[in-house]
């Protein structure tokens, strides 16, 4: 059996953008949140796709595309295994988080809200589950209605019993917090929310590459999320949805794979999934996604779930050893994300200064500003881990962040 540090060292080995220098020093990579790096798997598939068998799917004319077919649905059944889900007909291929909420913004929302309703979003929502709604309620008279965030980075469970009520129509909330790391607690959101019959979106962009999500257990009806946060490519993203929401709901886009008949008369839509795939879809993309779930399947997800607790506590701990550094976000149940500021000091120029020893950090308001309003800062500095950073970092992180003490302060 290998140790934790052995066995992080062999999962480094196979993530080729890890093993380089930046600034002139060895990169230390803490912008996970903002997207991980791919493993060889991914990168190797991606490209044997365009090299071999490259062809658009569905198109079926020759041997090739039903090869892409074939892998590219294949590659659904994936995503469903992985977060299983009934029926590869709920997994829709998006561009990613952004464009899953937009799209039932686009089709649920319009169908579903009208004026007096209500949409509930907590107030640690990304940029992305905030401003879909508020065009939706501009669009349809319904009302934006925040869920309160506790001092600590918790969501208040409490406010948010208060707020349910017969006009909340929709409850969408993050999963993790890519600015806090706060864990929320889904389950009970979705009791409280199936009581009041309100229907419950959930963006996973943050939880998926930490810990497992099945989707049927949690009992959400949409949950979204991306591939580049899950060591796959960029632009690719899943939508979850419950069938019969999905069924009910109207196309987004026109064109391509979503038309069953076309004609100056009226056209007529495909079935699910594809009646929300308009145009070419990103097939490398599908390929390699699957890729990454694989390998991440192939992995000892026990053991790196309890390897980014460890980094965390051990962040945690170091700050408060070194002193001066305010924790933005300290809710007992979190994801490897330490945001902070170092006190007397611009985030930015803290981030400046980390860079040039090599450690690639997010700051500013990571797409959250409500949030940063919330706490009265102008951002924060954050180091979001995964699976592949090693305590070692952590304490290069620090060592880094004494450097920018003496320098800043
Ligand atoms: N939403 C991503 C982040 O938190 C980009 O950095």
């Amino acid at each position: 059996m290998t140790n934790t540090a052995d066995y992080i060292q062999q999962i480094r080995n196979d993530f080729p953008a890890l093993h380089q220098e930046v600034n002139g020093k060895p990169l230390i990579y803490l912008d996970n949140g903002a997207t991980t790096h791919k493993p060889n798997a991914v990168i190797e598939a991606e490209a044997e796709f365009y090299r071999t068998v490259n062809s658009n799917v569905h198109r079926g004319a020759h041997k090739l595309s039903d090869l892409a077919t074939e892998q590219f649905e294949n590659a659904r059944r994936t995503v469903q295994e992985f977060i299983g889900a009934i029926k590869p007909e709920e997994i829709v291929w998006t561009r990613g988080t952004t464009e899953g909420i937009n799209l039932v913004a686009a089709t649920w929302g319009r169908k579903n809200l009208s004026k007096g309703d209500r949409i509930l979003v907590s107030g640690m929502e990304h940029h992305s589950n905030i401003v879909p709604w508020q065009m939706l309620c501009e669009q349809t008279g319904a009302e934006l209605v925040v869920i309160p965030v506790l001092d600590n980075g918790e969501l208040d469970l409490n406010g948010f019993a208060e707020l349910m009520e017969p006009r909340v129509k929709l409850i969408a909330v993050t999963h993790v917090s890519n600015a806090l790391g706060t864990v929320n607690p889904i389950p009970d959101i979705v009791r409280m929310a199936r009581i009041n019959e309100s229907v419950v979106l959930v963006d996973g962009a943050q939880a998926v590459a930490h810990f497992d999500v099945d989707v049927l257990q949690l009992d959400v009806d949409f949950y979204v999320f991306s591939s580049h946060k899950l060591f796959g490519p960029t632009g690719m993203g899943v939508l979850y949805g419950k069938e019969e929401l999905l069924n009910e709901m109207p196309p987004y886009q026109g064109g391509g794979e979503m038309i069953e008949h076309c004609s100056f008369d009226g056209t007529t839509y495909n079935v699910l999934p594809y009646k929300f795939e308009a145009g070419t879809p990103n097939i490398a993309g599908a390929i390699g996604l699957a890729t990454a779930i694989k390998y991440l399947k192939g992995l000892d997800r026990k053991l790196l779930v309890k390897h980014e607790e460890s980094l965390i506590q051990h962040a945690h701990q170091l700050a408060a050893e070194l002193g001066g550094i305010r924790i933005i976000g300290e809710a007992p149940k979190k994801a490897s994300v330490f945001s902070f500021l170092l006190e007397g000091a611009h985030p930015a120029d803290v981030g400046t200064l980390l860079d040039q020893q090599g450690i690639a950090v997010r700051t500013g308001h990571h797409c959250t500003m409500p949030l940063m309003a919330r706490f009265d800062v102008p951002g924060t500095v954050r180091a979001s881990m995964s699976i592949y950073n090693t305590l070692d970092e952590v304490d290069a992180l620090f060592k880094g962040l004494e450097k920018a003490k003496m320098f800043l302060l």
